[in-house]
Order: structure tokens, then sequence, then C-alpha cells
């Protein structure tokens, strides 16, 4: 593969957050191109870009159950300019919650994205509690010795330019029992409230949305 012909894109903010980590952990086995989509100039010179690339990775947060909103402005620049022959495209994404299906839209959506525009939808990679990590390396995350081989795997798939299979990561991220969420349900609620508090609000109050129809 031509290194100058892989294209990696981080749509996090974050230039040293988990994506770009995930990213850079696939840059230093194939290289490439890495652009920050966030702080990057035009949209179509990167549609352009992405037009020469012959395989082009995606690496960035859930935001609100898929990708930041960027990446799919830049998703729909790209739709409208068309011109795509058959680019491989890869899809990463990373959130806070430790489940898979929260985070399943953003590679559904890079799919679909492949699937209308002629280019080859190739598979992600979902990690789910990857706000822990907050950029540290993937060895820290808490279910490393199952998480560090899949995520390998995955990039050697990359790098031989195959298909990689959801069921890669779906097997090594199981999700917490129903205890766990429960208490995991607490301890966010009870976070929530703190701030709430601390900014002077009541949390009790009524919902401002609903009480002022
Ligand atoms: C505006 C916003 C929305 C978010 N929405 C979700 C979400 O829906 N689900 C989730 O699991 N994590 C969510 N998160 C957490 C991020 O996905 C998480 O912190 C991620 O690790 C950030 O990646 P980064 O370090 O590459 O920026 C959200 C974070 C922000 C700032």
């Amino acid at each position: 593969m031509n290194k100058s012909e892989i294209l990696l894109i981080c749509t996090s903010p974050r230039r040293k957050g988990t994506s770009a980590m995930l990213l850079e952990r696939v840059r230093a086995a194939i290289g490439g191109k890495m652009i920050f989509l966030p702080q990057s100039g035009s949209l179509n010179e990167l549609v352009s870009e992405m037009q020469q690339a012959e395989t082009i990775i995606i690496s960035g947060p859930c935001y609100i159950n898929t990708y930041p909103a960027k990446l799919i402005e830049l998703l729909e620049t790209a739709s409208f300019t068309g011109g795509f022959s058959g680019q491989k495209i890869y899809g990463i994404i990373n959130g806070g919650m430790p489940y898979i299906h929260t985070h399943k839209h953003g590679l559904t959506c890079l799919e679909l994205f492949a699937d209308k525009n002629n280019l080859s939808w190739q598979g992600g990679f979902i990690l789910g509690v990857g706000a822990m990590l907050d950029g540290k390396p993937l060895e820290k995350h808490m279910s490393r010795r199952k998480v560090v081989p899949a995520f390998d795997q995955f990039v050697r798939y990359i790098t031989s330019g195959k298909q990689s299979p959801d069921s890669l990561y779906i097997d090594v991220q199981s999700p917490p029992g129903k205890l766990m969420t429960y208490l995991f349900s607490k301890l966010l609620s009870s976070m929530v409230v703190k701030r709430i508090k601390k900014y002077g609000y009541d949390p009790e109050a009524p919902n401002w949305y609903l009480s002022n129809r």
C-alpha cells in the first residue's frame, strides 16, 4: 500500500484525545496523512483529498450517539460533490458509555455514505469507555487484555486492505450487568445533581422547557 494514498481524519476537537490516540496507532502501522477536521480549512479541499486517497480512515468521538456534526457536514459536502471511485473507508468511534449499540450509528452512517457514493465500506471498530482513557494508550483500557489484540487485528485488516468484521469489537466488549448498570446510573445522576447545585440551581425544580410551554 502506498503511504501517500492513506488519509486519516480525526473528527475530535481534542488533538490529544482518544480518537487521535487510536488513529496514531493506525498511522504507526501504515503511515499516511493525518488531518484534524475541526481545525482544518475548507471542506471542499478536504473532499478533494478524500477523492485522491486510496484508503480513508475516520476516527472520532461519539457525540449524542453518533459522530460530531462537523463530520456529517463533511460527508454531506462529499456526497454533493461526488466523484469517488471505490476508495476504501474504515471507521473508528469511541464513547464514554460502556456499550457498543450507543455508538453504532457512527459506523452505520459511514457505511451508508460509502454505499451511496461509490466508496467501499471496509468495517470499523467501536470502543466503549474511551472517555476514561482520555488519550492515554489503549493498554490502559479497562478491558485491555481483549481490546488491545482486537484493535491490533483491526489495524492488520487495514494494512492488508481487507474488510474488518463487526464481531472483532463486539466479542471483546461485554456490556456491564444489571447491578453495575444500576450503580453506574446512580453515580452519574449524583454527579449531575452535585453540579446543578454547584451552579446555584435546584435539581428538583420543574423542567424549564415543560413549564414554559
Ligand atoms: C458534546 C458531547 C456529547 C457526548 N455524547 C456522548 C454519547 O452520546 N455517548 C457516549 O458514550 N459518550 C458521549 N460523549 C463522551 C465522548 O464520546 C468521550 O469523552 C470520548 O472519549 C471523547 O473522545 P476524544 O478524546 O477523542 O475527544 C460526549 C461528549 C461530548 C463533549
